[in-house]
């Protein structure tokens, strides 16, 4: 009788997925990776900088393959070597503008990649599923804080965020067509920060838009000034207002999700993870720069197109059900990303960085 359960992690080398994999080898679970390596960096002879550096963290060993969604049979036989008992799906593209520009291309890897996914689960007769949704299902919300009940796919602004909705909504469908399947889909506000470490942390392999890896680049001198875009919100300061949380406090609602899965049969459920805050990008710059004594110098532009005024999460479901809340603070998230900057000014291109397990 297998005592230790398995999970497989699909996108486990990127951002979220390595610093959740860090979570679960400590949770005693044994860890079974694909990723294609599209969101990764820093690879070199087939392994993943990231995933060596949470062996590293951990002092434990990750089983991993690189293997595209896209490719069935690949997956297909990564289930055959192993006994899975949940998946948790983080593999999928995920830069919004880029999904505005290249839509089929968001639609075959985040859609097609899911399908085949759920039929190879379905083959092995696993149908326990972590899925990594996004508050972007809510569109612009009406009303913040969010709760779970709130509408969902209405004038979502990218087709990043109606990949991440019409999965909901296939999620939700199956499990009513079969009552094997035990879902959990967690929908994350923004998240920031880095392993305390400073060996994992957010490396955008390619031009990346979100806020923290641009304030961290202008502090480290690699550009010369932050864009806010728009300063003309209906918000305490006129800038655009979001719920960020600590990349560790939802690598932890993860494995409260695996523990919940392991422990009662749900059909699906869906959950916010999320601090319950709402902070303006201007008071994310202060923050930043008074946990780190660096000065972020910034000009305000215009709105940037698909962007909403307002989202912040009503958390208390995770934690009424998951026993789960976020406890990292703002000066936590920025301490944290800027130490995992400043040990890596080249992300996980940095050389000669010691790595040691004492974390
Ligand atoms: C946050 C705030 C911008 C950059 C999206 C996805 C979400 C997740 C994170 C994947 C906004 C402002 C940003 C800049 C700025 N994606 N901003 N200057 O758009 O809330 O969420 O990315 O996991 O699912 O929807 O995140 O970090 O891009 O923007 O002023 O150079 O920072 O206007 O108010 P967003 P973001």
């Amino acid at each position: 009788m297998k005592m230790t359960r398995t999970v497989f992690v699909t996108g486990g080398a990127g951002y979220i997925g390595s610093h959740c994999i860090v979570e679960l080898l400590k949770a005693d679970y044994d860890v079974v990776v694909i990723d294609n390596f599209t969101n990764s960096v820093g690879v070199c002879d087939g392994e993943s900088a990231a995933l060596k550096r949470v062996e590293e963290i951990t002092g434990k060993k990750i089983h991993f393959y690189k293997v595209d969604l896209l490719d069935k049979d690949a997956l297909y036989g990564v289930f055959q070597k192993h006994q899975i008992d949940c998946v948790i799906h983080f593999a999928a593209m995920k830069a919004v503008d880029e999904s505005i520009e290249y839509p089929l291309l968001y639609y075959k890897n985040n859609l097609i990649g899911m399908l085949n996914l759920l039929e190879v689960m379905t083959d092995h007769k696993c149908y326990q599923l972590v899925f990594s949704s996004s508050c972007t299902v809510y569109g612009e919300p009406e009303e913040c804080p969010v709760t779970e009940n709130h509408a969902t796919g209405r004038n979502i602004t990218n087709v990043y965020g109606k990949t991440k909705y019409f999965v909901e909504e296939m999620l939700q469908d199956i499990s009513y067509s079969d009552e094997k399947w035990n879902i959990i889909a967690l929908r994350y506000f923004n998240p920031v920060g880095a392993h305390p470490s400073g060996l994992i942390g957010e490396d955008p392999t390619k031009p990346f838009s979100n806020i923290m890896p641009f304030i961290s680049q202008v502090a480290i001198g690699n550009k010369p000034v932050l864009t806010i875009f728009g300063g003309d919100y209906d918000t305490v300061d006129g800038t655009g207002v979001r719920d960020y949380i600590h990349v560790m406090d939802l690598a932890r609602g993860h494995v409260a999700a695996l523990s919940l899965l392991f422990k009662k049969h749900q059909k699906i459920k869906v959950y916010n993870l999320g601090t319950g805050r709402g902070v303006s990008v201007l008071q994310l710059v202060k923050a930043f720069e008074k946990v780190t004594n660096m000065t972020v110098p910034y000009q305000i532009a215009e709105r940037r197109e698909g962007d909403i005024s307002i989202m912040y999460a009503n958390a208390e479901l995770a934690e009424k059900e998951l026993g789960w809340t976020a406890v990292h603070s703002l000066e936590d998230m920025c301490a944290d990303f800027w130490r995992w900057q400043k040990m890596n000014p080249q992300g996980y291109r940095t050389k000669d960085i010691k790595l040691n397990n004492s974390h």
